[in-house]
């Protein structure tokens, strides 16, 4: 590994496809690993680490506008992927106003801040890549998603438009939509056909490395069918 690695952000990056996305990217760019959980993220860090790549934990709540802005504020970024998230999913008379605030805070209000803290140095730059996590929750509605599927939604208009804002000036900015992935998301229990994480870090990879001059704007990304098992 040489000096001028590339960096790349992932919030998120404790568990889940987070996780599975720095492992990816960091095959060609030094990682700046996001998330609360201290021990995942020194865990990652050596993983990376012993696989001849490098990885920054940063233990941050991304909900914390300022803490973001102090800490990623400045920060030479080329690739930053909004990935964190959380789910209550349950129906809409069951769910407590402190479970839709925090998946607003961190769904939704949390890409205004991670975004805000390294997209100046990107358009200074002329070039970089915001990738959004959505999901197909982002374009269909389900029972259990009143704010689930609002949050995954307004990321595919946040993310449509700030496209059309900073194309011009070097710097892409795509959606990843995944279906189900077997993660520890929410409440639900990962079934034996769902998309593994490494399926949409795979995803990411792709739209990072497409050729400079092109704008893959959105994957939607799905398990093939719920009636075939998965063979690992
Ligand atoms: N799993 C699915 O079926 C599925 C499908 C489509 C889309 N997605 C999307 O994929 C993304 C990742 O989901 P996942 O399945 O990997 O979930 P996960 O396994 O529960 O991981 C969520 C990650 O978000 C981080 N996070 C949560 N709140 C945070 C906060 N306030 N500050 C910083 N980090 C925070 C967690 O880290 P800490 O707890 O350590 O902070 C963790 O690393 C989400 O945006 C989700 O909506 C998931």
């Amino acid at each position: 590994m040489t000096a001028s690695l590339p960096t790349a952000l992932v919030t998120g990056a404790s568990r889940g496809i987070g996780r599975a996305i720095a492992l990816r990217l960091a095959n060609s760019h030094e990682i700046l690993a996001v998330a609360r959980s201290t021990t995942e993220l020194d865990t990652l860090a050596s993983e990376i680490d012993a696989r001849g790549g490098r990885c920054r934990p940063i233990a941050l709540d991304v909900t914390d506008g300022d803490a973001v802005a102090r800490t990623l504020g400045g920060q030479a970024v080329d690739v930053l992927v909004n990935n964190a998230g959380v789910g209550a999913l349950k129906p809409f008379l069951e769910l407590a106003p402190e479970e839709w605030r925090r998946m607003v805070d961190v769904n939704l209000n949390a890409l205004y801040h991670v975004t805000r803290a390294v997209l100046p140095g990107m358009v200074e730059r002329g070039r970089g890549d915001v990738v959004n996590i959505g999901s197909i929750a982002g374009r269909s509605a389900f029972v259990g998603g009143s704010c689930y599927a609002a949050t995954k939604w307004a990321v595919m208009a946040f993310t449509e438009s700030l496209m059309l804002e900073v194309r011009d000036a070097g710097v892409r900015v795509s959606v990843v939509m995944p279906g189900s992935v077997a993660t520890h998301f929410g409440s639900g229990q990962a079934k034996d056909w769902n998309l593994l994480p490494e399926d949409v870090a795979e995803s990411v990879a792709h739209i990072v490395a497409a050729p400079p001059e092109v704008l893959i704007h959105r994957l939607e990304v799905r398990a093939l069918s719920p009636k075939r098992p998965r063979r690992r």
